[in-house]
């Protein structure tokens, strides 16, 4: 259940998550402006899904993305982590119309909790730079990555690109929304080695 949030407004020490009113903040700002960000995101992601594929969004926030490929893709079986319980709690409100359910859990990259091999794809929008240890990240990821799996990155240019050593970069490309052209944005893709 949703917990009472003014009780501990902080950001969480745990480096990079987004709790309490920021969280808030975060939820109403990506519920606006979500949608025109993520519109071509979601569809180059669901360019990139094969059929009823396993989607892992990793530092899923408010879980705005997932929204947008459930119904572009009703095919795929969504997931989704991100460290902050509070943002697994607005994600969880703002995805409970979608059936199946994705599978939503609080949880640190650096330590997935998910079966090795259990995903086509992973994809993470604006997190990576968060990521107190994006090399475990990355490992964790090719963990979790089916063979010929891919992970498909989406940040700042300040992204941690160049520590995902268990992965093999087949792209990196600038990648701009007509819809918010002041985010730049890096598309970074990767295959399971
Ligand atoms: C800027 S938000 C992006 C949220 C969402 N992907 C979006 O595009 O709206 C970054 C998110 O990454 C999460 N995060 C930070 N470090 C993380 C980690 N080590 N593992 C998982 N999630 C993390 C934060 O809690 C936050 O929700």
């Amino acid at each position: 259940m949703p917990h009472d949030h003014h009780d501990h407004d902080h950001h969480d020490r745990r480096h990079g998550a987004i709790e309490g009113r920021h969280s808030h903040r975060y939820n109403r700002i990506a519920r606006l402006l979500g949608p025109l960000q993520y519109r071509r995101i979601a569809a180059d992601i669901a360019a990139a899904a094969p059929e009823s594929a396993a989607v892992l969004d990793v530092g899923t926030g408010p879980g705005i993305l997932l929204r947008i490929l459930a119904k572009r893709r009703p095919d795929l079986r969504l997931a989704g982590v991100d460290l902050a319980r509070d943002m697994i709690d607005h994600a969880a409100r703002n995805l409970a119309h979608l059936d199946p359910a994705p599978d939503l859990r609080t949880a640190d990259v650096a330590a997935l909790p998910f079966d090795d091999a259990a995903f086509d794809l992973v994809v993470t929008t604006y997190s990576s730079h968060h990521w107190s240890d994006p090399e475990t990240g990355g490992a964790e990821i090719a963990r979790v990555l089916k063979d010929g799996g891919r992970l498909l990155d989406y940040d700042f240019p300040r992204g941690p690109f160049d520590a995902f050593d268990d992965l093999a970069e087949t792209a990196r490309t600038p990648f701009r929304s007509p819809w918010m052209p002041f985010m730049r944005t890096v598309r970074f893709e990767a295959a399971k080695r």
